[in-house]
């Protein structure tokens, strides 16, 4: 189904919500087009490239409409490795210290991609955006989402000043091919370093103004509400939004509950910055927490791209568990449980990642 391989958790077919197993991530510093997690609030729609029109309004000097060949040849094309992480990711471990409705998404919904297109501060200069005062750039698309009542068009929005940052592009290409429909071709947003929400997918409408987006999924979800709240009762503005990616990192392979054979393991992973920050280090344990061993870091390819970790630990016959914690560049190190996490969203599980293993 659209174009992924058959190995991929669906938790949802319509609209498509899909991660790839841990391991399917561990090879290459971007993520195969068949393999890229997939999550889609409503149904997909189908905008071929030379009917899509972007609009930008609101506090600029010249509102304007743009094809896809207008940014082609008015603007400097460039590439970007960045990494997407949905908020949700990782949600099934939140699921296990108490039961949270919506998909038990497990290590998967990260994947990382090189994407081409046009920065957009380079679209809004051009349309003369106002720099005045703390504005946000909203993002608007065409697909509906039911969860909202009553329905509502996908839509989000970042602050304008990491809307001018260089990083922040209108990509049309992902890994050297046209930006896959369900992926959010023609034309979609992405953030990086921001959670994967921000990067709206069919993107036809931008809107700079002086509030963040009203709409659903950044006005009432995509919030870390209190422990204690209703989620179903939560009005606009409740609890704290989420912008910024949170540090995290990840084994992927070898999967939790696997079976493996005595003698030297290789252990892989991921870490992650947020918005930017780098990984300064990916310490393993084998006792639970009490000792660390220092992981092996692979080169960053981008400030915007996870970093691959290993290592080679020692597996003696009986249960094993490996526990990693990553470290970001400002010396701040990921929550340990996911019980210090919970919420009813079930958002930002950045807890210690651990493998339970069984060795033969
Ligand atoms: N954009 C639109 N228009 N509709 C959506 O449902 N989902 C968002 C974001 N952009 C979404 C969207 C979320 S929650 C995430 S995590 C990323 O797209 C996922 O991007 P992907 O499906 O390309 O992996």
């Amino acid at each position: 189904m659209w174009g992924k391989r058959e190995d991929m958790l669906v938790h949802e077919e319509s609209p498509y919500n899909a991660e790839p197993a841990g391991s399917a991530l561990v090879d290459g510093e971007v993520t195969a087009l068949d393999t890229f997690y997939c999550r889609n609030h409503g149904e997909i729609p189908d905008i071929p490239g030379k009917k899509w029109r972007l609009s930008v309004t609101g506090l600029v000097n010249h509102e304007q409409d743009f094809t896809l060949s207008d940014l082609e040849s008015r603007f400097e094309t460039r590439s970007l490795v960045a990494t997407l992480q949905c908020a949700g990711n990782r949600r099934a471990g939140l699921i296990a210290v108490r039961d949270i409705p919506g998909e038990p998404w497990e290590s998967g919904a990260t994947s990382t991609a090189e994407w081409r297109g046009v920065r957009l501060s380079d679209v809004l200069s051009a349309c003369g955006v106002r720099t005045d005062g703390p504005l946000h750039v909203e993002f608007t698309a065409p697909d509906v989402a039911d969860e909202a009542t009553p329905p509502q068009q996908y839509g989000s929005s970042i602050p304008l000043s990491k809307a001018l940052s260089d990083e922040v592009l209108l990509a049309w290409e992902m890994n050297s091919e046209p930006l896959p429909r369900v992926h959010g071709g023609p034309v979609r947003v992405v953030v990086p370093g921001y959670i994967g929400a921000r990067s709206v997918k069919w993107i036809t409408g931008i809107k700079v103004q002086d509030h963040p987006s009203d709409n659903y999924f950044q006005s009432t979800v995509y919030h870390i509400l209190p422990a204690d709240a209703d989620p179903d009762s939560a009005r606009p503005g409740d609890g704290i939004p989420l912008s910024s990616v949170a540090l995290n990192c990840d084994i992927l392979e070898p999967a939790d509950g696997a079976t493996v054979p005595a003698g030297p393991l290789s252990v892989h992973g991921y870490a992650l910055a947020g918005d930017g920050r780098g990984i300064a280090r990916v310490d393993v344990s084998l006792d639970g927490g009490r000792t660390w061993a220092q992981a092996e870091l692979a080169a960053e390819v981008s400030p915007w791209s996870w970093r691959r970790w290993s290592q080679v630990v020692d597996a003696t016959p009986g249960p094993l568990t490996i526990t990693a914690r990553a470290w970001d560049t400002t010396a701040a190190m990921q929550p340990e449980s996911a019980a210090q996490l919970w919420n009813p969203h079930g958002y930002v599980n950045n807890s210690w990642p651990s493998a339970n293993l069984t060795v033969t």
